[in-house]
């Protein structure tokens, strides 16, 4: 059997590989967005919204990350968005090495079919993930890296969680700049344009 047994596509459609997060989870979280998207945004794991409803970065996280998108000139129906693990672990714990282990073969399927220009690593966990070294976050955030993730080879892009501009504004900036630079990687219209008034 396959790495990526029980895909469908893009799609996980079955998975019993982690205990805990099996008990945990309502159902599992898939990536959304188009199958040929120029950016895929990784996350940690879905959170209690995201299980509820299906869909990654649907809450207040979700609510930062599609403001931030919309003043840099992208839309959140244009770009993927999918986690590091496809299933919310208990008490939104940290997913562990072997659940990010276990579920890595899915997102490297993921991110190979789509072979985007950019992946953005949204916080910690996905960026020491698909960089495979320790990442200092807030001071590499805007870095660009390219790393080997599967069979293809890919830019990754380090970014803080949305989550971390809730409780500390100070990286408000940090994390409007890297979503800026991703904006202009893939050439989207500055939000700041004023060409649309005229
Ligand atoms: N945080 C994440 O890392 N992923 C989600 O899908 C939601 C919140």
């Amino acid at each position: 059997m396959s790495d990526s047994e029980g895909m469908d596509g893009l799609r996980v459609t079955a998975c019993e590989r982690c205990a805990d997060l099996v008990d945990s989870r309502s159902r599992i979280v898939n990536g959304v967005g188009p199958d040929d998207a120029d950016v895929v945004f990784v996350g940690e794991g879905p959170g209690a919204n995201e299980d509820e409803q299906g869909e990654p970065f649907v809450g207040r996280s979700g609510d930062v990350l599609d403001d931030a998108l919309d003043t840099h000139g992208l839309r959140r129906r244009d770009v993927r968005i999918t986690n590091c693990v496809r299933c919310r672990p208990p008490e939104n714990r940290d997913p562990s090495e072997t659940e990010l282990a276990n579920c890595r073969p899915y997102l490297e399927r993921e991110l190979e079919l789509v072979d985007p220009e950019v992946v953005v690593a949204l916080g910690k966990v996905p960026a020491q993930h698909l960089l495979e070294r320790s990442v200092a976050v807030t001071t590499e955030a805007g870095t660009v890296e390219t790393v080997a993730v599967g069979d293809a080879r890919l830019d990754v892009l380090v970014c803080v969680h949305p989550a971390a501009t809730l409780y500390d504004r100070s990286q408000e900036d940090t994390f409007a700049s890297a979503i800026e630079k991703v904006a202009t990687i893939v050439g989207a219209e500055g939000g700041q344009s004023s060409l649309g008034d005229f």
